[in-house]
């Protein structure tokens, strides 16, 4: 019997069956049985076998995946092996979506071929601005770039044929470079202010806050230090393994949908409070509270059950987010050009009472990595309804890797989960006039 297995005896039929164990690149994070395995244990041959049960994914793995590493326990996160906190500190936002999409980092030739292709792919088709037309005036910008993504499809047919690597790639430059103008695009349209044209004089991010920002001078300089905190916050945002939305992109996809429509999909699972919404569920939270001393009545109200803390706790993390704290040093650097956000030292009271508190304490709630961001995205002028879109903009290119790492995965299949089907087993269709009230 080999050491690296797992003997299952079924106590209905005594037979003992020896599952293989397999692991990652850590041993001791990752041992996984293959859920197929089970399908062997059965009562009898007409047995459909046993399934695994495991609603949420609370302890499935779905794929095998090389991009993202996260030691949820000890607060560790890495893309392709860097740790994160060194990419904030020293590369940017495109370098590091090469390298979640490439696997490692580019040399100087690669790097500027890289920016240069998406850098000339952020023009959106003219079309585009009748779609946003179409939204009310105060529609949310998170649907309005849900739907835009969407839309993309209809304007490059040929990115259904997803097989094909230089189709794939195309559209990758595509989706990089246009979420920006998209989501800056949803900006404007909410102030009725014009759409801006992309300036590939500037950086990346450089850009995106050139079509937010711009309004009657020729150029606009973005300035140096809220460009880096915002490259930095990109940084943070790229990728996060197989979160909701990472498992929607990855499920549409699986089905060989295009990627402007699954990432659509992937922007819509993000858009919930529960996910990337959280950020903005964040600053509404901190503006019910309203002042310091509404902290104790609040923690009591989240202990009681009729609130939740918004912006703490996380499926993985039960250790400080590592984003959350880059985030937390980012903050004085903007308030530094911004001015202070008042809601800081009420988020910072609030996460100060909370690690106090046994209730988050024995649950292991920490600070995730909305808890701060909306405070500066808040800062550098934008609307809280706008946070999540930020959040979108960077996560394209841990979508884009994952689901490129998807398609290349000969072990993937169309998404498809199993049910417990607990429903009547059979009867018989009643004509509407003899069926009774209830
Ligand atoms: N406030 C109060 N209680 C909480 C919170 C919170 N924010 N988060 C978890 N709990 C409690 C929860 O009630 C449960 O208690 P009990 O075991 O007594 O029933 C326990 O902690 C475990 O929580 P869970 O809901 O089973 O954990 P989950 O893994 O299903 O949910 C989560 C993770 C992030 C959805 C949840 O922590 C949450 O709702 N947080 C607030 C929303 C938020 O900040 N989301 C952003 C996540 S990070 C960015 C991203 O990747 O999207």
């Amino acid at each position: 019997m080999a050491s690296d297995s797992l003997s299952i005896t079924d106590n209905r039929t005594g037979k003992t069956y020896e599952v293989p164990i397999k692991y990652g690149t850590f041993p001791l994070y990752g041992a996984s049985i293959r859920g197929a395995d089970l399908k062997n244990i059965k009562v009898s041959e007409e047995d459909f076998g046993l399934m695994s049960f495991d609603p949420s994914f609370l302890n499935s793995a779905s794929c095998q995946s090389a991009i993202t590493f996260i030691d949820g326990e000890r607060g560790i996160l890495r893309y392709r092996g860097y740790p994160i906190e060194q990419l904030a500190e020293q590369s940017n936002y495109l370098e590091v979506a090469y390298l979640l999409l490439h696997g490692a980092l580019p040399n100087k030739a690669q790097y500027d071929a890289w920016v240069h292709d998406i850098t000339y792919h952020t023009i959106v088709h003219e079309n585009m601005k009748e779609v946003f037309h179409g939204f009310h005036y105060d529609a949310h910008p998170m649907p309005m770039l849900i739907s835009t993504l969407a839309a993309l499809s209809t304007f490059y047919p040929a990115s259904r044929n997803v097989m094909d690597e230089g189709v794939r790639m195309l559209q990758i430059y595509r989706l990089l470079g246009k979420v920006i103008t998209l989501a800056a695009m949803a900006y404007r349209h909410t102030q009725g202010l014009p759409y801006v044209m992309p300036d590939n004089d500037l950086s990346y991010v450089g850009n995106f806050m050139n079509m937010l920002w711009r309004k009657a001078e020729c150029r606009y300089n973005p300035n140096p230090v809220l460009e880096r905190a915002l490259d930095v916050l990109f940084i943070l945002h790229a990728d996060h393994e197989q979160n909701c939305s990472t498992n929607a992109m990855r499920v549409v996809a699986s089905s060989q949908s295009d990627p402007y429509c699954s990432a659509a999909a992937a922007a819509a699972a993000l858009y919930g409070p529960l996910h990337g919404g959280a950020n903005e569920a964040v600053l509404t939270m901190l503006r019910q509270i309203g002042s310091k001393d509404k902290v104790p009545q609040f923690i009591k109200d989240v202990k009681d059950r009729k609130a939740l803390l918004m912006g703490f706790g996380h499926r993985v993390y039960k250790n400080y987010d590592p984003r959350a704290k880059v985030i937390k040093r980012l903050a004085d650097e903007v308030f530094d050009v911004t001015g202070k956000n008042p809601l800081i030292e009420l988020a910072v009271e609030l996460e100060r009472i909370a690690l106090q508190d046994d209730f988050f304490v024995s649950r292991k709630l920490f600070p995730n990595v909305d808890f701060y961001s909306g405070i500066i995205y808040e800062a550098m002028g934008m609307p809280s309804e706008y946070f999540t879109v930020v959040f979108a903009v960077p996560r394209m290119a841990g979508w884009l890797a994952q689901w490129q790492e998807m398609i290349l995965d000969t072990e993937q299949k169309i998404a498809r989960p199993r049910q417990v089907y607990t429903g009547v087993a059979i009867r018989d269709y009643e004509p509407i006039e003899k069926r009774s009230a209830k």
